[in-house]
């Protein structure tokens, strides 16, 4: 078990575009031990999702475990822990919802940013297989959140209004209804 330090916001690194995993290695032990630390180094920091990037590796892979219930995003669905290689997103409606997101690599800030609220992501599973899931809600815009970090890109990039970037204790006393 190893607990990786997590690169904030300003260290180069997590503005590189990743490199494919080369599908033929995803039970090679190198591969094994690196989801191991992504797991265990998610689990650590209470997050609902992590991208390779953000430990200083560069390659396509993520993982995402959300809890579901009730959240501050409402009462959402919950996802078992789950390992996308080389996910690729395809917007099925540009309709947009906007959500006050959070990152592991922008430490205490929370910001409001807008996606499009329906895609399909096709991903290589840890069998080798390749997966198609459609997603809605908040669970679509989770995975474009952590899938957005393989392409070197951070929620903040896309908040549209920067009167909506917020300290997080400041907006969980001034902006919790949202
Ligand atoms: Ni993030």
């Amino acid at each position: 078990m190893a607990i990786r330090q997590i690169l904030r916001m300003g260290h180069p690194n997590l503005r590189r575009v990743a490199q494919p995993v080369d599908i033929t290695h995803i039970d090679s032990p190198d591969m094994q031990l690196l989801i191991r630390d992504m797991v265990d180094t998610l689990a650590d920091s209470g997050g609902i999702g992590l991208a390779a990037p953000q430990i200083d590796e560069d390659l396509r892979v993520a993982i995402i475990e959300i809890p579901g219930g009730p959240t501050r995003y409402g009462d959402i669905e919950a996802m078992p822990l789950t390992v996308f290689f080389n996910p690729v997103i395809e917007v099925l409606d540009d309709q947009r919802k906007g959500f006050w997101e959070g990152c592991l690599s922008v430490p205490g800030l929370r910001g409001f940013v807008e996606r499009p609220q329906h895609i399909r992501v096709t991903y290589t599973s840890t069998a080798k297989q390749t997966e198609i899931l459609e997603l809605k809600g908040f669970l679509a815009t989770v995975m474009q959140h952590e899938f957005d970090h393989l392409d070197g890109r951070l929620y903040v990039d896309r908040i549209t209004d920067t009167t909506l970037l917020a300290f997080e204790d400041e907006w969980l006393k001034h902006n919790n209804a949202t």
